[in-house]
């Protein structure tokens, strides 16, 4: 099994993309954990190209149509989704009738350096791709004051690596659940 794993942020020592490599790390036997690096090549949203997508969109494209589901990191910003990952995600989404998010399973966690661990950022995060299309799981892991919960780079919480192995777990059962839905419509 394949979890393409998306940071919304592009900061070298990333919170958000150290939860995500965590992640790796705890995934079980049998569940690769990639993480996508192309964010900062999407260009901003453009309705005109939006068939003929420039090559950064058309490998975004492929890279969620390859996976069995998606993990998303989010920060928050201003109390929500950093803009590049919103542009990311509108790309991804369209055209509506071909999109590789369309019943995806997704699921998002998040961490911030305020109290209250990017919850707003997540909630509109899973608002967002639901209305794409997605299965976004229940789970949901939310790290504030994150500057706490690693240490050199690395997540060192035990409680946060927890309840991440959960969040990891509940993707990978929607994607088994998903396959057996596929499985029957053969
Ligand atoms: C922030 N930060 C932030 N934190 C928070 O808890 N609530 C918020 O609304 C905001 N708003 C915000 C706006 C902008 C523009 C920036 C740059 C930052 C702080 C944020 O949580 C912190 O920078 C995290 O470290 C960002 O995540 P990464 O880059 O470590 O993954």
């Amino acid at each position: 099994m394949r979890i393409l794993a998306i940071s919304g942020s592009l900061r070298g020592d990333s919170y958000n993309t150290g939860l995500l490599r965590a992640a790796a790390e705890l995934a079980p036997a049998g569940v690769e954990v990639v993480l996508y690096d192309g964010l900062l090549e999407i260009p901003p949203y453009d309705e005109d190209t939006e068939a003929a997508a420039p090559p950064a969109v058309a490998a975004l494209r492929d890279a969620i149509r390859d996976a069995d589901g998606v993990l998303y990191a989010t920060p928050e910003y201003n109390g929500s989704v950093p803009g590049v990952l919103k542009n990311a995600i509108d790309w991804a989404s369209r055209p509506r009738a071909t999109t590789a998010m369309q019943n995806k399973p997704s699921a998002v966690v998040g961490a911030s350096t305020g109290t209250f661990g990017a919850v707003w950022a997540q909630n509109d995060l899973r608002r967002i791709l639901g209305l794409t299309g997605a299965r976004v799981v229940e789970a949901e892991l939310p790290v504030g004051r994150a500057q706490e919960a690693f240490v050199g780079g690395e997540l060192a919480s035990g409680d946060v690596r927890e309840k991440l192995t959960d969040v990891v777990e509940a993707l990978v059962d929607a994607v088994r659940e998903r396959e057996v839905v596929l499985s029957g419509e053969r």
